[in-house]
């Protein structure tokens, strides 16, 4: 070997000596261990994981987490999809999975206008349905389902996405056949189910002070009516620069004012361009052979940020989950290529982990 291929040769091992510790060290952090006191960080699960199919994710969610919550399992159309058949199977598994690691078990969603099957609005006579028969199908829902994990799901989305861009009740079936106090009517049966479960309203876009004043009207009805809300789920799909951080730390403190848990539920950073209406799917999708460094680094920078928020208001944060493990996992993909999240399509870390990971450090 020649003495420049030898230099070469040394260089290269004594790179790959330094690194090892550096990435051994990387693969060790979780972020569970280094959340402050009293805000959990959790994570959405798809079924593969759930069920123990995608070993390598549930070795990595066991890891790095302490929360779970089910992406579509316990919504209404997986568990009820029709009016005499529940499905409990694959939803147990979600459950024991956290019961087993003693993870907080989050329960979403119980009353949404989507992912619910159409008998659940329609008519005995076939038309539409009426107040009491919904009401009395929102009854059984929630009786069976959250009386079947009692005790074990820690908190429930009682109801998702109720309130509209302008802060107006969102002119769901649930509205139109029910009336305004569906939501409050969900709650009380929901406590009746599982007193000692926490129960959420959630929702998304609360940025928009609009919309946030309408969701902070709606708790404020609830709580002046005697119901029990625990705390208000942000969802924070969000974009690379936007929501600003002053937009999100507004929206903390607002809904901090109610007195309820702020809790950010869905969190990832979509990187992909709007695609244009009724465009091709696969238009807009630059980054399908991977993610440039660039944007590796405007999105460790863009969830430091937003981790930072979250640590300066740490007494209000009760948790944050993120809306999938890995870039393959998110819903975002939707037939492009995206990038929003902590964990890449091999489930390594991104450079945003690791700058998760330095906030939360330097802020113990
Ligand atoms: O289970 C069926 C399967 O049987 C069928 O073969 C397949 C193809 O049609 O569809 C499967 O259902 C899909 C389901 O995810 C489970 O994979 C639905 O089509 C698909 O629409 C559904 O998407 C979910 C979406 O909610 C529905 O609105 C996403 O995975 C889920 O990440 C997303 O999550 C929501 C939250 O619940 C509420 N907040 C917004 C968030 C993003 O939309």
């Amino acid at each position: 070997m020649t003495a420049p291929h030898r230099t070469t040769a040394i260089l290269a091992l004594a790179a790959a000596l330094w690194l090892a510790p550096l990435l051994a060290a990387r693969q060790t952090v979780a972020l569970k261990d280094l959340m402050p006191k009293g805000m959990v960080v959790g994570v959405a699960l798809n079924q593969r994981q759930s069920d123990g199919v995608d070993t390598a994710a549930v070795d990595l969610v066991t890891k790095q987490f302490t929360q779970i919550s089910p992406e579509n399992l316990l919504k209404f159309q997986p568990i009820h999809p029709a009016d005499d058949r529940y499905a409990f199977e694959a939803q147990d598994r979600y459950v024991q999975f956290g019961v087993d690691r003693k993870m907080q078990v989050i329960g979403h969603t119980l009353v949404w206008h989507s992912q619910t099957p159409a008998w659940v609005f329609q008519g005995k006579d076939g038309g539409a349905v009426d107040r009491d028969t919904l009401l009395a199908r929102m009854r059984d829902h929630i009786l069976t389902v959250v009386g079947r994990y009692k005790g074990r799901i820690h908190g429930w989305d009682v109801v998702n996405e109720a309130i509209d861009e302008d802060g107006s009740l969102r002119k769901t079936p649930w509205l139109n056949a029910i009336g305004e106090d569906y939501i409050a009517k969900a709650f009380a049966i929901a406590r009746e189910a599982d007193p000692g479960a926490e129960l959420y309203y959630n929702d998304f876009n609360l940025e928009k002070p609009a919309k946030r004043a309408g969701v902070i009207r709606l708790v404020k009805s609830l709580q002046s009516q005697g119901i029990r809300i625990d705390g208000i789920g942000n969802q924070a799909h969000w974009r690379l620069e936007t929501p600003s951080i002053a937009e999100i730390e507004a929206t903390l403190l607002d809904l901090r004012s109610t007195g309820l848990e702020v809790m950010y539920t869905e969190l990832d950073i979509n990187l992909l361009p709007q695609a244009a209406r009724g465009a091709d799917p696969s238009a807009a999708n630059p980054y399908v052979t991977g993610l440039p460094d660039d944007m590796q680094q405007a999105l460790a920078r863009r969830y430091a940020d937003i981790f930072g928020v979250f640590l300066k208001h740490r007494d209000a944060v009760s948790r944050v989950t993120f809306w999938g493990l890995s870039d393959a996992d998110s819903w975002l993909n939707r037939g492009r290529t995206n990038h929003p999240l902590l964990w890449d399509r091999q489930r390594q870390p991104k450079p945003a982990f690791d700058a998760v990971v330095k906030v939360l450090q330097g802020a113990r």
